[in-house]
């Protein structure tokens, strides 16, 4: 009897605190995970120690998903390990607050650069390494349920995520039928250890929250899960969210 070969899994910013969480739920269910990481060295390196007690078969590589260059050397690794790729997830982002009157050119372009140019080109070297295989693929993205609201104090962050679930479709439509192009769109899974206030802030988004906690790693993977195995399912945005958009 043929084995059946291992699942792969291309994810972009592996290592985030949600992002690695997924990752690992993968890892368990079968796939070996290709990450990137930025600058977090050390959370990448744990990321990878636990993926292989898993998938032992799983590996990682620094890139800044900003820059075209960067992506393409990743991919390029990533076919001298990998045979082939079942899944790409696009997860690396940045993400920090912004005046609406005094954003600078710089905070402009370190937001949508990673969040958006960087998830483009990140897709299209997805899209063409996929094309070439001759079985059904996909691609996740990763994007934010703020993408429907107005956060004054977000916007390029915002705008991002609008225009990734935008992309999404393009994709969607131009990748048909072999590749299976989805986003999902978390709502609030985990607190900014940077902001001071944290506790407060916890507080007020449940009152927001019509399922009042915040959604917990499991809920993101099994979403996840859904996408990585429905074969009738493209161009969409699922929200993940306790029901935050209804408020
Ligand atoms: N956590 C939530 O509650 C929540 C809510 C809504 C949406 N989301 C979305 O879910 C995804 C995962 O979230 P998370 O909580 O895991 O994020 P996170 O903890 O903020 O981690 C972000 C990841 O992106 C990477 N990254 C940032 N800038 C990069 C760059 N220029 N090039 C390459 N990688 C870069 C970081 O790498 P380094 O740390 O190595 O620099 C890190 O791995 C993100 O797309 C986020 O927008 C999360």
């Amino acid at each position: 009897m043929t084995q059946q070969p291992r699942k792969v899994c291309f994810m972009t910013g592996g290592s985030g605190r949600l992002a690695s969480q997924v990752a690992c739920g993968l890892a368990q269910e079968g796939y070996d995970i290709f990450f990137t990481w930025h600058q977090s060295k050390a959370r990448a390196e744990a990321t990878l120690d636990e993926l292989r007690h898993h998938a032992f078969g799983s590996a990682m590589t620094q890139c800044d998903i900003a820059s075209v260059a960067d992506i393409r050397r990743a991919f390029t690794e990533f076919r001298e390990h990998f045979g082939r790729l079942d899944l790409l997830i696009t997860a690396a982002s940045n993400f920090f607050g912004t005046s609406l009157g005094e954003i600078s050119e710089k905070e402009w372009d370190q937001l949508t650069d990673t969040n958006l140019k960087g998830t483009f080109f990140t897709m299209q070297e997805g899209m063409n390494l996929m094309k070439e295989q001759p079985f059904v693929s996909r691609i996740i993205t990763i994007t934010d349920i703020s993408a429907n609201l107005t956060w004054t104090g977000f916007a390029p962050y915002t705008a991002s995520k609008a225009g990734v679930q935008h992309l999404t479709r393009i994709f969607a439509k131009a990748c048909a039928p072999t590749i299976l192009v989805n986003s999902i769109a978390p709502g609030t899974f985990t607190m900014n250890p940077d902001w001071n206030n944290e506790q407060d802030l916890e507080e007020e988004l449940r009152h927001k929250i019509p399922l009042k906690r915040l959604g917990e790693p499991a809920e993101l993977l099994s979403a996840i899960r859904f996408l990585a195995e429905n074969s009738y399912m493209t161009g969409q945005v699922i929200n993940i969210d306790g029901g935050r958009l209804l408020y």
